[in-house]
């Protein structure tokens, strides 16, 4: 079949792994019931099958369902946001707002130290968060990448309580839970942002 496509017309072809690309959506409002453990093993064990540099697999992934835990680390986040010279990271910091966006579940991924030349384990972590979002996605289960969440991590002393293992770095957030509403359209996609040589 020959599958034509045109970023500006839309895709006459689609199929259920394109269709889950384009219908994910940053989810910024969950419902409070707790994922299925089934859901969040398959959405985990997702991460685990992205490629890596070499394969070094340098993840490490934390996932935390405990609700005071999280308000606790949202709180620190904010108060540190609320500092920056940033505005728009100080007004939010301000607003008090949950980081987390109350999702009863959120992973923290860590990367392995880099000890060679040529890889980069926050490339390889990204990757495993982009299957996570998209395995959530297909489950229909909403996810948001939160990288405010660095600001928590600036707290070396609280990090320790996430009990990481040894030579990692933490990295980023992933929040996941049942969503509150149904996905929307999303920011429009820049077409220029692709060029051609032929
Ligand atoms: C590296 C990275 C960090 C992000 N950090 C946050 C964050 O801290 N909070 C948040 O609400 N969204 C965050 N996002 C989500 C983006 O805002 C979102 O992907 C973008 O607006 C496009 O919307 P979409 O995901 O619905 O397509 C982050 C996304 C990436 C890739």
């Amino acid at each position: 079949m020959t599958n034509y496509y045109s970023i500006d017309k839309g895709a006459f072809f689609m199929n259920e792994v394109i269709r889950t690309i384009k219908n994910r959506r940053s989810v910024r409002l969950y419902r409070e019931e707790q994922i299925a453990e089934e859901e969040l093993q398959i959405i985990m064990e997702a991460g685990l099958w992205a490629p890596s540099g070499h394969n070094t697999q340098p993840w490490h992934i934390t996932a935390i369902q405990n609700k005071e835990l999280l308000a606790h680390m949202s709180n620190i986040a904010t108060k540190e946001m609320a500092k920056s010279p940033i505005e728009w990271v100080a007004r939010m910091g301000r607003s008090g707002r949950n980081l987390f966006y109350n999702a009863p579940t959120v992973l923290i991924v860590s990367g392995k130290q880099e000890d060679e030349i040529m890889m980069n384990s926050a490339v390889d972590c990204a990757a495993a968060i982009q299957n996570m979002l998209l395995a959530a996605e297909s489950l229909n289960i909403g996810s948001c990448w939160i990288g405010l969440i660095c600001f928590f991590f600036a707290d070396e002393e609280e990090v320790k309580k996430l009990l990481l293992p040894e030579g990692v770095k933490p990295l980023y957030a992933v929040c996941l839970g049942y969503k509150g509403r149904a996905n929307g359209k999303g920011p429009e996609r820049k077409s220029e942002n692709i060029n051609y040589i032929r």
